[in-house]
């Protein structure tokens, strides 16, 4: 099975065709179903230790926890995420913050008064990025700020990525988890993913050629940190894990500034 999976959880339950589109590149209609498999290969993190990240639930979510995507706080209001968590209509969302464990109800949470989604996104490749701004906002949290440099997208930059999403067995499901994966590069992606539209300039490659380690389904829209700052957001990937197809990430240097724009709005 091939195709570019680019969806949240919730497009899990629709009766999705496969669409061989290859080539009609930055959509994010899903194609194949996803394996039934958070963060594969990763270990427990600590929302104490990483208190920018948020959980995006869903209300729409097919899984009994409502986790759905991924966030990063990057102001006390508002929230950087990836522009295919935002399909669904935004009463059914929560942001919650500083919860390890989705089955838990500890932590913060505020629903969302606002989405601002890239409006290339769709109409050209790249462009997974969307700004949420919360009725309740998360203040005195730590937040995340945003990775401006495209120079950051270099080879062997040993990068970070947070979530709650699938695991495909190797850890347990709802436990926010984060797992290393270096860049790899636009040159390997570039090659691997050509059929898939690449964007060298708006997206970055990472993990492993191998497999093994590699965010998932339920990942998308949360942070790949490096440096301490924001530098990618999880959009997609052909399965999870998987030899020759690394994860690819929305790059956030290359919308910094249309970011930023809403982030002070
Ligand atoms: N599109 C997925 C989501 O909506 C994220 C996929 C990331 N895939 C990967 N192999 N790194 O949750």
């Amino acid at each position: 099975m091939t195709g570019k999976l680019k969806f949240a959880r919730a497009a899990l339950v629709a009766a999705v065709v496969a669409v061989a589109s290859a080539g009609a590149v930055g959509t994010a209609e899903a194609r194949t179903p996803p394996p039934s498999t958070n963060i594969v290969g990763g270990s427990l993190a600590s929302t104490a230790q990483a208190p920018w990240a948020i959980a995006l639930n869903n209300s729409r979510s097919p899984v009994p926890s409502g986790q759905y995507c991924g966030a990063t706080l990057v102001k006390a209001n508002k929230l950087v995420t990836a522009a295919h968590c935002v399909t669904q209509p935004i009463s059914t969302y929560t942001a919650i913050q500083g919860r390890d464990n989705l089955n838990t109800t500890t932590g913060k949470t505020s629903k969302i008064s606002k989405i601002w989604k890239d409006p290339q996104y769709g109409q050209v490749g790249g462009h997974d990025v969307a700004v949420l701004t919360l009725t309740t906002p998360f203040t005195g949290v730590a937040t995340l700020p945003l990775e401006t440099s495209r120079a950051a997208d270099a080879v062997g930059a040993q990068s970070t990525v947070y979530g709650w999403g699938d695991t495909e067995g190797t850890g347990p499901a709802d436990r926010f988890q984060k797992v290393l994966v270096p860049v790899l590069g636009d040159s390997y992606c570039g090659q691997v993913y050509a059929s898939e539209g690449y964007v060298a300039n708006g997206e970055i490659c990472a993990g492993y050629k191998q497999g093994g380690k590699d965010s998932c389904q339920g990942d998308s829209g949360g942070p790949l940190v490096l440096n301490g700052r924001l530098f990618g957001v999880v959009s997609w990937g052909i399965g999870c894990a998987d030899a020759g197809n690394p994860g690819v990430y929305a790059e956030v240097a290359t919308y910094a500034t249309a970011l930023q724009t809403q982030i002070n709005s």
